[in-house]
């Protein structure tokens, strides 16, 4: 089976590319390096023994695509490639929109052209957006408060109603809560261009001696130690998700949605602590103002996944911090140019 994976030069596709291929599953990565390095590609031959198809392109490039689906004989698509900050989707809404919503819409077309009718997209749980309350299942109210997020419900919508026209297709709505860690060889891993937006990334940062303190946003949310409490999810067990949606759904048709998280929730200072035992570094930290737009929990209630796809996570809070610290230590600045 050969699978395109578009943005699979990024965090969470390169790992998904290591279990398609532990499956016996063919990856070809479309990309267009713009937050990723090319130096990824001999990391993945490093830890797979195999070489890689790559093709640098864009998802807003149909033809490209088109020839790039014929030309590997495409069967499925797993879809991560887009832009996914936050804070710079309030200043940048148009590229957001444009990358992640038009850029979904020019690859189901294309794939439509190219007779492909199998998809996997990366959904995100902030289309939950503040929860009334936790475990989330995936029936909650969806609602966005950013344009990231709502680009990624628009998506959501998208694809619903192209499901409905196209009944034969099968389509999957991955819901990520908080992926964390990386491959256990410290070859791969996160490496967020500047300074980085979400916690874990910066955690390790701090440790390895980038940046002198955590601000830690907010210590007075109604949670057991008034910092906001997250899924975290280890970027493997995510990775294997992707293998068993593909494996169970991804031939039948209909459309699926799926949250995959552990079940667990943890506050910040639960990770600064994890992260210190992993590293046996001391994480300096401050208490800050909340950032805007954050909420005080989220967390999966991850059974359905479990029920359908027989899949569950099974990495710990431990293997999450110290493959986060063997990535980081190792490779400090990151992957190389
Ligand atoms: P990432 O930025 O590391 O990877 C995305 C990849 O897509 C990058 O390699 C980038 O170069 C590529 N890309 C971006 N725009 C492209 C375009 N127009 N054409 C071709 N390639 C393009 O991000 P990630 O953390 O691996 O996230 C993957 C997906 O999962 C994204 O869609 C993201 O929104 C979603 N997601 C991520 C998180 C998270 O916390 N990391 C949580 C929920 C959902
Ligand atoms: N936090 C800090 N200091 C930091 C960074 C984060 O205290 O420097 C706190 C946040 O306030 C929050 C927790 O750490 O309580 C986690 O924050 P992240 O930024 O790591 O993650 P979020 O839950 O805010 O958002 C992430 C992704 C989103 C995605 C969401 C749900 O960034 O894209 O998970 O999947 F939508």
């Amino acid at each position: 089976m050969n699978v395109l994976v578009t943005g699979g030069m990024g965090y969470i596709g390169s790992h998904t590319c290591i279990q398609l291929l532990q499956a016996n599953i063919t990856p070809i990565i479309f990309d267009n390096l713009y937050n990723s390095k090319a130096s990824v590609t001999s990391r993945l031959h490093e830890v797979t023994g195999q070489e890689l198809a790559f093709v640098k392109g864009d998802i807003r490039d149909k033809e490209l695509l088109v020839s790039t689906m014929r030309q590997y004989n495409i069967d499925a698509v797993i879809h991560f490639a887009g832009l996914k900050a936050v804070g710079e989707s309030v200043q940048k809404p148009l590229e957001y929109y444009d990358n992640n919503v038009n850029g979904t819409l020019v690859l189901v077309d294309a794939m439509r052209e190219a007779g492909v009718n199998s998809l996997i997209f990366s959904s995100s749980a902030t289309v939950y957006g503040d929860p009334h309350t936790v475990p989330i299942t995936e029936d909650f109210p969806t609602s966005a408060t950013n344009p990231y997020g709502r680009s990624k419900l628009m998506v959501e919508e998208c694809l619903t109603d192209f499901q409905k026209a196209n009944p034969d297709w099968s389509i999957t709505l991955l819901r990520y809560f908080n992926p964390v860690g990386s491959h256990q060889s410290g070859r791969l891993g996160e490496d967020p261009q500047g300074i980085p937006n979400n916690l874990m990334p910066f955690v390790a940062q701090v440790a390895v001696g980038r940046r002198e303190y955590l601000s830690v946003f907010g210590d007075d949310y109604a949670t057991p130690d008034g910092t906001g409490v997250r899924d975290y999810i280890h970027v493997m067990d995510l990775a294997d998700g992707h293998i068993a949606a593909l494996t169970k759904v991804g031939d039948r048709s209909g459309l699926h949605t799926f949250n995959l998280g552990t079940g667990n929730g943890s506050s910040v200072l639960d990770m600064v602590k994890a992260f210190e035992q992993a590293s046996g570094k001391s994480i300096a930290y401050k208490i800050a103002p909340r950032r805007a737009g954050d909420i005080a929990e989220c967390w999966a209630d991850p059974a359905k996944a479990e029920k359908e796809l027989g899949w569950k996570a099974t990495r710990s809070l431990q293997q999450m911090t110290q493959d986060t610290w063997r990535w980081q230590s190792e490779n400090p600045n990151g992957y190389p140019e």
